[in-house]
C-alpha cells in the first residue's frame, strides 16, 4: 500500500510525487493519459518508491486508508469532473487534496459537495514552479479542518524551509482559505513583476542603459533589502543572449499573457471594497501589453515628449530603487488588508505572520522583505496596515522624496509607470486626513437624493439637501454596496 495518491502525472504533479519519494514517501501515480504515466515510471521515478496506476479502480486500491489523494489537474470543469468520478469511490475518512490554482469560490463550494459526502477536502495554493515542486514548494492547504493532521507531516516535510527550519506550510483556514491566500499571493506576484518591469523601462530608456548594465545593477539590489526570486530570476534573465550575441530580452514581444489569477484577485479586491490599486494596475497593464497592434497604430497618431534626462544618473538610479522598494511596500499592504477583509467575510482566521513565514521561502514571490512582514505581524497581530508598522513606516517616508522624482520624471518624460504611480497615489490618499468625498457625496445628493453625513454631525445621521429647489425632500435609501 503507498501512502499517497497523485492524480495528474504532468511537470507540477511528477516533481511533487519525487519529491514526496525522496522524503520516504511512496506514491501511487494515476493520469488520464496512460502514457504519461509509463513515461513517468519508466523515467524519473523508476527505481524510486512510485508505482503507476491506470485506472482510477487501481489507484484505489493501492493506497492505504484514511487515502490521501492529491489532484494536480487542470484548473476548472476537470476538477469537478474528477471529483464527481471519485467519490462514489471512496471510503468514510478519505481526502481528496486539490492542488491546482482553482478559483476560491470553487473550493468553496467544492469543500461542501465533498464533506456533505462524508469525505475531506483540501483546497491547497502550491507555489515555486517545476522546480519548486520538486525540491520544497511552498504550500497553502485550506478546507476541512479534520484533514490536516492526516497530511501535516507529509505537506511540512515536502515543503520548503526557512533558513532557520520552519517549513513554508501550514494550515491557513476552512472552506477556500488555501486557495485564496494562493490566489493574492499570484495577484502580489504580478505587483512584484510590473515593478521590476517599470524599473526596467526607466532604467532602458529613461537612462539609456543596456540589459548587462541593469543586469549587474539588479545584482548589486539584490544583496539588500530587495533580495527576492524575482529580482534575482531578472538579473539572469537580462544576461542572456540570443544566439546572434545580442540580449534575447530585446527580441521578446511585448504582449504579456496572464491564467486570471491576478484577476481573480483584482476582483476580489471590488467585490470585498478593498483598494488594491497596484494589482489592479498591474492586471491591467498586461491587457495593454496585449493590445499591441492597436498600440503600434495609436504610436503613429498620438506624440508625447521626447524622453530627455539631465539630472544626475547616479541618483536616479538610487531614487528608481527607492520607488521599487516604497511602492513593493504599498502593494503587500493593499494585498494583507484584502486578506483581512475577506477573512472578516469568509469567517477565516488567518495568520497573517504564518502567511509571510509560508511566502517567505518556496514560492515566487520569496524575499528577504517578507520578513520583515513576519516581524511586523508578530509584534502586532491586529495590524490593520502594514504601512502602520514602525519599520515600514519608515522604509517608505524615508524613501518617499525618491519615489515622487521618479514618478514625477516618468511622467514629464512620458514613461508609464502605472504601479509606480498607483502605489504613490494610494499612499497620499491613505494618508489624507480629507479626502474631497465631500464633493462626490454632494452629487450624489444633488441628482438621486442619496444622501450625506456632516462634518459637525455624529456618525450614521443623514441629510439631503433640495439643492435645486425642484427636488422635493424624498430621500433614496442609503445601502452601501
Ligand atoms: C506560482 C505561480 C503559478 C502561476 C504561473 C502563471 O506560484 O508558482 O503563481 O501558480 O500559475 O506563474 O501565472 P500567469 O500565467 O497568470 O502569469
Amino acid at each position: 500500500m503507498q501512502n499517497f495518491g497523485l492524480i495528474g502525472a504532468a511537470v507540477m504533479g511528477s516533481n511533487l510525487a519525487l519529491n514526496m519519494a525522496s522524503h520516504g514517501y511512496s506514491v501511487a501515480v494515476y493520469s488520464r493519459t496512460a502514457e504519461h504515466v509509463r513515461a513517468f515510471v519508466e523515467g524519473p521515478a523508476k527505481g524510486k518508491d512510485i508505482i503507476g496506476c491506470y485506472s482510477l479502480e487501481e489507484l484505489l486500491a493501492n493506497i492505504e486508508k484514511p487515502r490521501r489523494i492529491l489532484m494536480m489537474i487542470k484548473a476548472g470543469a476537470p476538477v469537478d469532473m474528477m471529483i464527481d468520478k471519485l467519490l462514489p469511490m471512496l471510503d468514510p475518512g478519505d481526502i481528496l487534496i486539490d492542488g491546482g490554482n482553482s478559483h476560491f469560490p470553487d473550493t468553496i463550494r467544492r469543500c461542501k459537495k465533498v464533506e456533505n459526502a462524508g469525505f475531506l477536502y483540501i483546497g491547497m495554493g502550491v507555489s515555486g514552479g517545476e522546480e519548486g515542486a520538486l525540491t520544497g514548494p511552498s504550500l497553502m492547504p485550506g478546507g476541512s479542518p479534520a484533514a490536516w493532521p492526516y497530511v501535516k507531516d507529509i505537506l511540512q516535510t515536502i515543503a520548503a524551509h526557512t533558513a532557520s527550519g520552519e517549513p513554508c506550510c501550514d494550515w491557513i483556514g476552512e472552506g477556500g482559505a488555501g486557495h485564496f491566500v494562493k490566489m493574492v499571493h499570484n495577484g502580489i506576484e504580478y505587483g512584484d513583476m510590473e515593478l521590476i518591469c517599470e524599473a526596467y523601462q526607466l532604467m532602458r530608456f529613461m537612462l539609456g542603459m543596456t540589459p548587462d548594465e541593469i543586469s549587474a545593477t539588479l545584482t548589486e539590489w539584490n544583496k539588500g533589502e530587495l533580495d527576492s526570486y524575482l529580482i534575482e530570476i531578472t538579473r539572469d534573465i537580462l544576461a542572456v543572449k540570443d544566439e546572434d550575441g545580442q540580449p534575447l530580452v530585446d527580441k521578446i514581444l511585448d504582449t504579456a499573457g496572464q491564467k486570471g489569477t491576478g484577476k481573480w484577485t483584482a476582483i476580489a479586491a471590488l467585490d470585498e471594497g478593498v483598494p488594491l490599486t497596484l494589482i489592479g494596475e498591474a492586471v491591467f497593464a498586461r491587457c495593454l501589453s496585449a493590445i499591441k497592434e492597436e498600440r503600434v497604430a495609436a504610436s503613429k497618431v498620438l506624440h508625447g515628449p521626447a524622453v530627455k534626462f539631465t539630472g544626475d544618473r547616479e541618483a536616479f538610479l538610487n531614487a528608481i530603487r527607492q520607488a521599487l522598494y516604497a511602492s513593493k511596500i504599498v502593494s503587500y499592504a493593499q494585498g494583507y488588508a484584502l486578506m483581512r477583509q475577506a477573512a472578516k467575510d469568509y469567517g477565516w482566521n488567518l495568520n497573517y505572520g504564518g502567511i509571510a513565514l509560508m511566502w517567505r521561502g518556496g514560492c515566487i514571490i520569496r524575499s528577504v522583505f517578507l520578513g520583515k512582514i513576519k516581524d511586523a505581524f508578530t509584534v502586532n497581530p491586529e495590524l490593520t496596515n502594514l504601512l502602520l508598522d514602525p519599520y515600514f513606516h519608515e522604509a517608505v517616508e524615508s524613501r518617499q522624496d525618491g519615489w515622487r522624482k521618479v514618478c514625477a520624471e516618468a511622467i514629464m518624460n512620458g514613461i508609464p509607470v502605472p504601479a509606480f504611480a498607483s502605489a504613490l497615489s494610494y499612499f497620499d490618499g491613505y494618508r489624507s486626513e480629507r479626502l474631497p468625498a465631500n464633493v462626490l457625496q454632494a452629487q450624489r445628493d444633488y441628482f438621486g437624493a442619496h444622501t450625506y453625513e456632516r462634518v459637525d454631525k455624529p456618525r450614521g445621521e443623514f441629510f439631503h439637501t433640495n439643492w435645486t429647489g425642484k427636488g422635493g425632500n424624498i430621500v433614496a435609501s442609503t445601502y452601501n454596496a
